[in-house]
């Protein structure tokens, strides 16, 4: 019996992750040496609130909440593995992060001041008119790897040997 509930359980994670794979993107990290480049990008103030689309394992919101303790700092995530992965480093760092389970085509966007996304460039425009619709002005938006489509980045960060990041102000 424990061998059937733990098959189920491995097969309902695979499915998820493979699900959030098509959805936008399949797991993979930013690289850890760029975290401070997306902080460097974003400046969170105290107060206000951050967004991370497809927040994976939550490590670039945790960077984020270390280096702005004041800032609101939200991670969203489909694949349940990576969504308790997350979760459960959040609650043992005492970090602060929330962490929603969801997919990013639903969470609502009005009220955040930064959002970063790494997700594929099919992704990214599907996803742009959403951003249209939700983000205020003033919103800043970091992508990672690719530029969103029509968008005119008001900074591109290049670093030798290392993704570029597109910086936006809406
Ligand atoms: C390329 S990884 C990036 C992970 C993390 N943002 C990072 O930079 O370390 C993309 C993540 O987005 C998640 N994802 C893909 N599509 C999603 C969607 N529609 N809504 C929420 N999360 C999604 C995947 O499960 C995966 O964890």
């Amino acid at each position: 019996m424990f061998l059937q509930v733990s098959l189920v359980v491995i097969l309902v994670l695979l499915a998820s992750m493979a699900y959030a794979g098509i959805q936008g993107a399949p797991w993979v990290p930013t690289w850890k040496r760029d975290m401070k480049r997306v902080w460097e990008l974003l400046r969170l103030q105290s107060g206000e609130k951050f967004v991370e689309l497809g927040c994976g394992n939550a490590r670039v919101c945790r960077y984020m909440k270390q280096q702005q303790p004041g800032a609101d700092v939200t991670g969203v995530e489909l694949s349940i593995l990576q969504y308790g992965i997350g979760w459960l480093q959040n609650r043992l760092a005492g970090s602060g992060v929330k962490m929603k389970l969801e997919n990013a085509f639903k969470h609502d966007l009005t009220g955040y001041d930064a959002l970063y996304l790494f997700l594929m460039p099919e992704t990214y425009q599907k996803i742009r008119p959403k951003f249209e619709a939700e983000l205020k002005p003033g919103a800043r938006v970091v992508s990672y790897v690719w530029p969103i489509p029509e968008w005119e980045a008001s900074k591109v960060d290049e670093l030798e040997g290392a993704p570029k990041m597109y910086y936006y102000e809406r």
